[in-house]
């Protein structure tokens, strides 16, 4: 049977490159967050892990083609929330979240802030609430397509206000962003890894932190919790995955050299730039990934179905 011969394989897992698929555009936040550990995870792998963007369909493309792949170790994916949520937000998925990936660990969870262009008329967000509600559709909102945590947290915001804005879907939040700073879009909500440059750069307009406490890295922009929007939160959780059916030794190995990463002072403290920061270590194993992605379906797909938002 082919059982030794894979098994032999596993064991000298990794002989070659190994694939990190984002499933989003480079340039946004997921493909910081990958990217600082793909390098980190090269070294002690002794393997360069390569980073891949497959975006579209607001990360399913990238996680269906993860799914697919031969679980080997070879292919593994970095995604966010936007995998617990497209498990119901796409009621046709070519693949089931909770049964076709091997979880390897949890990496991150990083905050959001509502962001504008620089030339938006409020000035705060008590007055972006009331002149989103004034405009409407009038306001072009931005996110990386149906099942990104942009799109999750704009969901979330035009549900608290009863409002809705007119949504442009993008292959991540890295173009995305390109446009607001053009003055093409007028609003996006997006992770801390994507927007702290801009808005100390002065490129965009913060209206608020989704987390409940203010950020270090961004002290002077008041979380939304404070005032104007309380029950309005979200922090984007973000994990690494292998396809079903992948060895546990390799598993093992994958976990091991990510734990590293988590450990590693550049990681840790390019992450803290960022606004963010390394989940806890016993947070990074693939039992807690497991039962927290399961968590997390459950969580959120009522309040999905509440929302009345579905991608198919
Ligand atoms: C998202 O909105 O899900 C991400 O920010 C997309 C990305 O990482 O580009």
């Amino acid at each position: 049977s082919v059982a030794p011969f894979a098994a032999a394989k596993a064991q000298d897992f990794p002989s070659r490159n190994v694939t990190m698929i984002v499933p989003f555009a480079a340039g946004g936040p997921t493909d910081t967050v990958a990217r600082l550990i793909a390098e980190s995870m090269s070294r002690s792998l002794g393997q360069q892990v390569v980073v891949e963007n497959v975006g579209g369909a607001g990360g399913t493309r990238g996680a269906g083609q993860v799914a697919k792949a031969a679980p080997d170790g070879y292919t593994i994916l970095l995604h966010h929330i936007g995998q617990a949520t497209s498990a119901t937000l796409y009621r046709k998925l070519p693949y089931n979240v909770l049964t076709d990936f091997e979880e390897v660990g949890l990496v991150t969870d990083v905050p959001m802030t509502m962001i504008g262009k620089s030339t938006l008329e409020p000035k705060d967000a008590a007055a972006l609430i009331a002149y989103v509600k004034e405009k409407k559709d009038g306001v072009i909102y931005g996110n990386a397509g149906v099942g990104s945590a942009s799109h999750l947290c704009g969901m979330l915001f035009m549900s608290a206000i009863g409002t809705p804005m007119t949504t442009v879907p993008y292959q991540g939040t890295g173009p995305a962003m390109n446009d607001l700073v053009g003055g093409q879009i007028d609003l996006m909500c997006d992770q801390t890894t994507n927007t702290t440059g801009q808005i100390k750069a002065g490129k965009v307009k913060a209206y608020g932190v989704t987390t409940p406490n203010r950020l270090k890295s961004l002290p002077d922009i008041p979380t939304f919790k404070e005032g104007a929007l309380p029950g309005f939160e979200i922090a984007v959780w973000h994990g690494l995955y292998a396809p079903k059916g992948t060895p546990k030794v390799t598993i093992d190995k994958l976990n091991a050299a990510l734990l590293t990463a988590l450990q590693d002072p550049k990681v840790i403290a390019r992450f803290a730039d960022l606004g963010t920061e390394p989940v806890a270590l016993e947070r990074a194993t693939p039992e807690v990934h497991e039962k927290f992605l399961a968590a997390e379906v459950a969580k959120w797909k009522p309040v999905i179905e509440q929302a009345g938002v579905f991608a198919d």
